[in-house]
């Protein structure tokens, strides 16, 4: 097992990263304080992992609430189960919640926690890759609004993170390559080193290697911390981690929650971003192509969807959390390795390159 840390003082966690760690009790025991834990999953993840997580936990008073799976469901009215289940097992302030799943569970857990009696302990327990490398870690918590995703929402550390990297095996291709895209991120905005190793790796992760994805986990989260113990609460830095989340978040809410996923949203918007770097003279041809084919190889999409009409599309790429004083804001690319958040582009361009990299 790897431990890592989020130095961010006494809200600092580890993460832990390893194989076969759901069922350890003595990772759990350090970070809950009171008797009572709700677990917070939903109906594809309880049959695969919530009865390992139960008998883990057996030493706690514990008790689970089961949500429906997928990003349509990520809402306040659904969120609000979470509390129902609370209340109606009059759990008190200092219960523990324990979010088991990818990252829709994690952000609304981590939601229901920092609400719940005005704030809770959570422990994060990812099992997609997406939110092994990226989610789980750093504290963002909410849910989607029908105007815009992640728009209701709250920071909040968790107390732990435990990656169980054997729940990778149950997952499917495409939610693999989804998580693919955040790793890739990592590499793009502030890692050449890892771009470079992915590139030669690509392969022996899309295979499911262990100790590959081990590594990646482990690279990714290391970045992922960095940046958040710099930068908690995205007032700078913190904005690169976004790198082609303001185009694939139009994407996920045009198409409708759930028809993209959010990695394929990120990994078309990543090589979107890298088109409008190199088109503002930014990035070269050649950093541009690799980012693409690296995308690609990830079996991730490299085209937007023709049926989200252009003026749609940079509407919806407003509502977002970069945008100031009503501009949009971007995450760009100067080199693999090197990222900036600007508004400094022209309004015509944005429109040339959404057309220019939508599908024919
Ligand atoms: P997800 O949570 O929808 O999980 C993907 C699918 O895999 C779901 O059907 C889920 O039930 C299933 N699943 C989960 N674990 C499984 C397993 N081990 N075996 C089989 N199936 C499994 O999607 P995701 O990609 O994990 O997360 C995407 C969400 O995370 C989005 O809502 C996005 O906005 C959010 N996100 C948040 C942050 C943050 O910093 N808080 C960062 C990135 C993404
Ligand atoms: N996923 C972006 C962030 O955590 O800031």
């Amino acid at each position: 097992m790897k431990t890592l840390r989020v130095e961010l003082g006494e809200r600092g966690y580890p993460i832990y990263i390893g194989h076969g760690l759901l069922g350890c009790s003595d990772l759990y025991q350090p970070h809950i304080r009171g008797k009572q834990v709700m677990i917070v999953t939903n109906d594809t993840v309880a049959p695969l992992y919530l009865d390992q997580v139960r008998t883990a936990l057996g030493a706690w008073q514990c008790e689970a609430v089961i949500l429906p799976d997928g990003e349509q469901y990520k809402t306040l009215e659904v969120l609000s189960r979470i509390f129902d289940a609370l209340l109606g097992k009059q759990f008190d302030r200092r219960v523990t919640l324990v979010a088991l799943g990818g990252g829709v569970i994690g952000d609304m857990a981590g939601f229901a926690a920092a609400c719940y009696q005005r704030g809770v302990d959570f422990i994060q327990i990812p099992t997609t890759l997406l939110s092994q490398v990226d989610s789980s870690v750093g504290g963002k918590t909410g849910v989607n609004h029908p105007l815009g995703k992640n728009m209701i929402g709250a920071f909040h550390q968790p107390r732990c993170v435990i990656a169980d990297t054997a729940t990778l095996d149950t997952l499917p291709g495409r939610e693999l390559s989804a998580g693919l895209a955040e790793v890739i991120k990592y590499g793009l905005i502030r890692d050449p080193a890892f771009f470079s190793w992915l590139e030669a790796n690509i392969n022996r992760l899309l295979a499911r290697d262990n100790d590959a994805l081990a590594y990646a986990i482990e690279r990714s989260c290391a970045n992922k911390a960095e940046v958040v113990a710099a930068d908690e609460r995205e007032g700078g830095v913190r904005a690169t981690l976004n790198l082609g989340h303001t185009f694939g978040h139009a994407i996920e809410t045009g198409m409708g929650y759930g028809a993209w996923l959010h990695g394929e949203g990120v990994g078309c918007g990543m090589v979107m971003a890298a088109r409008m770097s190199t088109r503002l003279g930014w990035l070269s041809d050649a950093d541009a192509t690799r980012a693409e084919a690296l995308v690609k190889q990830a079996r991730l999409p490299i085209r937007a969807p023709r049926a989200l009409d252009t003026a749609r599309f940079i509407e919806l790429m407003g509502v977002d959390k970069k945008v100031q004083d009503g501009k949009i804001r971007l995450v760009l690319l100067k080199a693999i390795g090197e990222s900036v958040v600007t508004d400094d582009f022209p309004p015509g361009l944005l429109r040339e390159v959404i057309e220019e990299c939508k599908e024919t």
